[in-house]
């Protein structure tokens, strides 16, 4: 996960979200143990109202913030879901989507994957591994169980700070959800991804736009207007199970 997504979440815009730099209020000591860009990223994280918010709400993530903004706005979460989470540590997107598919009173399903060790999030069901790595989508295919409503990639590697590089690895990181998504989604399910504006994403937008009825856009306030991070919500699967186009 990306540094920035470590603290924050919950649903609606936080107060003093948006505000520039003008208008931070603790400053970092300036300290020769950290180098520049971690003390700016404690900065950032001391000032930023969704990782206040985040801690007060009990999420484990700034990123919960963006999934229950998007679901706000668009509604695809419903009580019941059968869901995938790739990426989720540290369990931010498990937290929200449990609580809107209604897990603590026994309803849907959420299974997450992450390079990293999650702690337990109450009503998921989180395994350690690589995603890329060959046996993991059969993994989850076996804690699932049947079919998926719904799969989230909120994957993102390391980024190089070489922006072409950092693109084609969370290209390649979609292309694998998307895979992985066509072998488990059922009829209407929907597929939701994190890409970088300005990425090599044609191939994989035109093959959204045919699989699935409604392709959108989203940037969630939450997601940092600085970043280039964007999502892309295809909801109304049209294919069978493992089927072709
Ligand atoms: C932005 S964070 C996810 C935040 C999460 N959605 C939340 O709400 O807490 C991205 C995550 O993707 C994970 N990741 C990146 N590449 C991965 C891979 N190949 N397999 C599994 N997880 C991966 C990282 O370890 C990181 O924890």
């Amino acid at each position: 996960m990306s540094a920035g997504d470590r603290k924050g979440s919950g649903g609606g815009k936080p107060p003093g979200a948006g505000r520039g730099a003008r208008d931070l209020k603790v400053e970092v000591k300036r300290s020769r143990k950290l180098s520049h860009s971690s003390q700016l990223w404690l900065r950032r994280q001391l000032n930023d109202p969704y990782v206040k918010r985040a801690k007060e709400a009990g999420y484990r993530s700034r990123a919960a913030f963006k999934l229950s903004e998007m679901d706000d706005k668009v509604k695809f979460l419903r009580p019941g879901q059968r869901l995938i989470d790739l990426g989720c540590a540290p369990g931010g997107w498990c937290q929200v989507a449990g609580e809107r598919i209604g897990v603590k009173s026994g309803k849907g399903k959420v299974i997450g994957i992450d390079l990293l060790r999650v702690d337990p999030v109450p009503g998921a069901e989180i395994i350690q591994m690589d995603f890329m790595d060959e046996a993991a989508p059969q993994r989850l295919k076996d804690m699932l169980d049947g079919p998926a409503d719904g799969v989230m990639s909120d994957m993102a590697a390391n980024t190089t700070g070489h922006k072409k590089t950092d693109h084609l690895k969370i290209i390649g990181l979609a292309e694998a959800a998307l895979d992985f998504a066509h072998e488990v989604l059922s009829p209407g399910g929907f597929f939701l991804v994190k890409l970088f504006q300005g990425g090599e994403s044609a191939a994989l937008l035109s093959e959204l736009k045919r699989d699935f009825t409604t392709v959108r856009n989203l940037k969630p306030s939450a997601s940092r207007a600085d970043s280039s991070e964007l999502y892309v919500l295809a909801t109304g699967y049209r294919r069978e199970r493992g089927g072709q186009p």
